[in-house]
């Protein structure tokens, strides 16, 4: 598939956004905990993302905690109309930076309003309630409690659209049962494609899936196909495994983080890259190799 044939947005929620979006996890300090080490570096990120084209930027208040969204208003509000900011709910920090389940009504609610106060916002726009049976990847539980109760916060107004994240096959199907989900954040790239199936299945149905992790997160992707794809092409690894995710399914959404102006620039100029059929035969294949991570 040449990069013509690649759609360029999707639809999340009333909006239409741009494919490649941008994660403001890393804006935090170290351990996604505290201020960032260069306050000014990292509102010039976020700038240059909205004035690149960006208009889908994901975050949460428990990123710092607080420190995301405060650095998110000052650099960008009032926000411009095309702007979609999700944030998620379902965790807390506690005060040495660990990650905790926070998934009561009282909890719940509280987050809704520190997103709210801390962004500037009357309404949130996406809110994900992030699930936390396991704090490393999804586990089964039910989420009828929680997401019952984040529906009542949109039933208030305060939350516009409601999406889920870290979930399994069975939660998306008990979620939907519950309320429209209006986007799936699981953790998802090239080597780690635990999600294929779920992928198809929201895509058959309209529904963006937005892969957290898409250049592998805290251990970031590494592959001699990888790199060799990348020489031969003229591109960077990084590029190129974000112009795979690009072409694997049109419902996904790309939010790749970063703390630099340089790496923002380079990962967006992924959308524009084309990746012949060939290389994308031979990226299929990476995952295949490292079929223990399925
Ligand atoms: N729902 C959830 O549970 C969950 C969990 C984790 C993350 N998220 C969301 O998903 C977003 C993306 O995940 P992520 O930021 O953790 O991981 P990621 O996008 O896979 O990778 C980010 C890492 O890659 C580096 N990087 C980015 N662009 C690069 C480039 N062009 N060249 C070299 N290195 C590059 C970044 O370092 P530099 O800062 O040096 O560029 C950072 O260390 C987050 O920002 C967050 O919004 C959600």
């Amino acid at each position: 598939m040449s990069s013509t044939q690649v759609r360029t947005s999707f639809a999340l929620g009333e909006h239409t956004v741009q494919r490649l979006g941008y994660g403001a996890m890393q804006l935090a300090g170290p351990g996604v905990f505290g201020p960032p080490k260069d306050r000014v570096a990292a509102l010039a990120v976020l700038r240059a993302a909205v004035e690149s084209g960006v208009d889908h930027i994901d975050t949460s208040d428990f990123y710092g905690p607080h420190v995301t969204n405060q650095l998110i208003r000052e650099a960008l509000a009032p926000y411009a109309k095309e702007l979609v900011i999700v944030t998620k709910v379902g965790a807390r920090r506690d005060d040495k930076g660990g990650w905790l389940p926070a998934f009561s009504a009282q909890e719940l609610a509280q987050a809704v309003h520190d997103n709210l106060r801390n962004l500037g916002l009357d309404v949130l726009e996406v809110v994900n309630l992030r699930a936390m049976f396991d704090t490393q990847g999804p586990a089964e539980g039910s989420i009828e409690a929680p997401l019952t109760a984040l529906a009542e916060l949109q039933r208030q107004g305060l939350v516009r659209h409601i999406g889920l994240s870290n979930v399994t096959s069975a939660q998306v199907a008990q979620g939907r049962a519950i309320c429209r989900i209006a986007c799936v954040q699981n953790q998802y790239n090239l080597v780690h494609r635990h999600d294929d199936a779920l992928i198809d299945q929201l895509a058959r149905d309209g529904i963006p899936y937005v892969p957290f992790f898409p250049l592998g997160g805290f251990t970031p992707l590494q592959s001699s196909a990888l790199s060799g794809i990348a020489e031969r092409l003229g591109a960077t690894p990084m590029q190129v495994a974000l112009a795979w995710l690009l072409r694997r399914s049109p419902n996904i959404l790309l939010i790749p983080g970063t703390s630099s102006v340089d790496h923002l620039r380079e990962n967006l100029a992924a959308g524009t890259l084309d990746l012949p059929a060939e290389a994308m035969a031979a990226l299929d294949g990476v995952a295949a190799s490292k079929a223990t991570d399925r």
